[in-house]
């Protein structure tokens, strides 16, 4: 304990010191920009870099002219995501031109592959920093070397710090709060890019989690979302043993939280355990994501996720059973190597036996340095289009037929946000992870209200205020 806060000590000093002489070589005109892609591990990295900026000084804004420093938190799970960036890299060429004191800075998983950090190196002179997504918190001292004439500042570690772990979070809302409570991830895959940017898996002490929750829940924050890229896994190369349900059990222990959730579940390590906690625990949503990926077992073989179509239908059974009003999600991936028609009916199928709620599809994409991507056997583009179109016309009358059922229902709504489409409107979650748009104004915004529902569609349901 003692060793880490004085880590942590000699850390802040450090930020001071370097900071003070950045804001003497940029005249204390500290503005920085925050753009982030990918998932919402990468949305919580990018509150920690906003803190740490914060305590650097930093003022944060979404104006390219006024910022002098430009942070890109990349994401490199799919072909596109990667394209975003360089097409953003491109045109800051402008930007540089006109501000000399600008700084940009490259970080995230795409950093952490070799394959694309090269090749922002190479074709991008513009980039000035580039750090990975284990050491956020070296940002300080490569900002420091970059004003200092070093032409690019590069670190780039594999091994996740424990300097990380005691990095705070500028939250983007009080009211609902990531927490990590695990790093990395163990299952390589066949066609996923995260175990070789992200590292191996390593779980946060369970003290420090419920530290984190307490202090955030005493915020006032009303829900927790637990990420980690594989939580059944939580806990196994820790001293003291614990299971992700018994981490659950205490979280919801916690004086004053309202709800909590959690992603990503892996199919292959679904307990009983945890089927049950999601009817024994009060505050653990009523929401389920289990990605399946595909319905075929050979696919799933060949996509090494270790659990076969009916091991997974099993599992989604017994948590039926325990909890019959459960929302369902999941990921799918269309035109994985060497996927037949055969292949696909299978998927086809099994999404009409489970009949999820939510559905994230995904064309699959080849991801250099990842098994699949060596296959002879790549699927034709227009094959996989195709085949996710019919995959949608599957998924989503089902979705609506789900949505249905919440017609006259009253539900309790978590509000997020003004609607996008209408500012009479605000929009939240209610307990199942739906959608929600009623008649409100910004004062609803971070609160918990009852709603009786009175219109849907395959995406979203419309409601009014209770008592309105
Ligand atoms: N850890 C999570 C997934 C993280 S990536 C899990 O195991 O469920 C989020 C989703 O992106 C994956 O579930 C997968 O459906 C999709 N994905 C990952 N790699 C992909 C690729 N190469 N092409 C297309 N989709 C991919
Ligand atoms: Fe990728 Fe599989 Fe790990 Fe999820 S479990 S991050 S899909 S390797
Ligand atoms: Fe997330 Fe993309 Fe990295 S999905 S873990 S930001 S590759």
């Amino acid at each position: 304990m003692n060793s880490n806060l004085d880590l942590i000590s000699t850390f802040e000093n450090s930020v001071n010191e370097y900071i003070r002489k950045v804001k003497d070589i940029t005249n204390n005109l500290l503005f920085a920009k925050v753009i982030t892609h990918g998932c919402q591990m990468n949305e919580h990295d990018s509150e920690k870099i906003k803190w740490l900026l914060n305590k650097m000084g930093y003022k944060l804004t979404e104006d390219d002219n006024l910022a002098n420093l430009i942070i890109l938190n990349t994401c490199s799970v799919r072909h596109s995501a990667e394209d975003k960036v360089y097409g953003q890299l491109g045109n800051f060429k402008r930007l540089k031109e006109e501000n000399k004191n600008l700084k940009i800075a490259v970080c995230g998983c795409m950093m952490q592959r070799e394959e694309s950090r090269n090749y922002v190196i190479d074709k991008f002179e513009n980039v000035d920093i580039i750090f990975g997504t284990n050491n956020i918190w070296k940002l300080p001292e490569l900002l420091f070397e970059s004003y200092n004439g070093e032409k690019l500042a590069l670190d780039i570690e594999n091994k996740y710090s424990d300097l990380d772990n005691n990095l705070g979070a500028n939250r983007l809302y009080s009211y609902k709060s990531y927490v990590n409570i695990m790093y990395g991830c163990n299952n390589f895959c066949t066609f996923c890019i995260v175990p070789y940017t992200r590292g191996r898996e390593a779980s946060r002490r369970p003290e420090d989690i419920i530290n984190e929750i307490k202090g955030l829940v005493q915020k006032g924050s009303k829900e927790i979302t637990l990420l980690g890229q594989n939580v059944n896994s939580y806990g196994k190369n820790l001293d003291n043993k614990i299971s992700f349900a018994e981490l659950l059990y205490k979280i919801n222990d916690i004086d004053g939280i309202e709800r909590i959730r959690f992603m990503t579940s892996h199919p292959k390590d679904i307990s009983d355990e945890l089927i049950y906690a999601f009817k024994d625990l009060d505050h653990l949503c009523n929401f389920l994501h289990l990605p399946v990926q595909a319905g075929s077992s050979r696919v799933l073989k060949l996509m090494n996720r270790r659990y076969t179509k009916e091991d997974y239908l099993r599992k989604i059974d017994k948590i039926k059973t325990v909890n019959p009003n459960i929302a369902l999600s999941t990921d799918i991936m269309v035109g994985f190597p060497g996927e037949t028609e055969e292949d696909f009916d299978q998927t086809l199928s099994l999404v009409k036996e489970v009949k999820y709620d939510t559905s994230f599809t995904f064309l699959y994409s080849m991801r250099g340095g990842t098994p699949a991507a060596k296959s002879p056997n790549q699927v034709p583009d227009k094959i996989k289009h195709d085949r996710f179109q019919r995959l949608l016309d599957i998924l989503y009358p089902i979705q609506y037929e789900k949505n249905k059922k919440f017609l006259n229902r009253d539900v309790k709504v978590l509000v997020e946000d003004i609607s996008k489409k209408d500012d009479t409107k605000v929009q939240g979650r209610n307990d199942e992870f739906k959608l929600v748009n009623f008649t409100g104004t910004k004062e609803d915004i971070g609160k918990i209200i009852d709603v009786k529902i009175t219109d849907f569609n395959s995406f979203s349901l419309v409601g009014e205020k209770i008592g309105n």
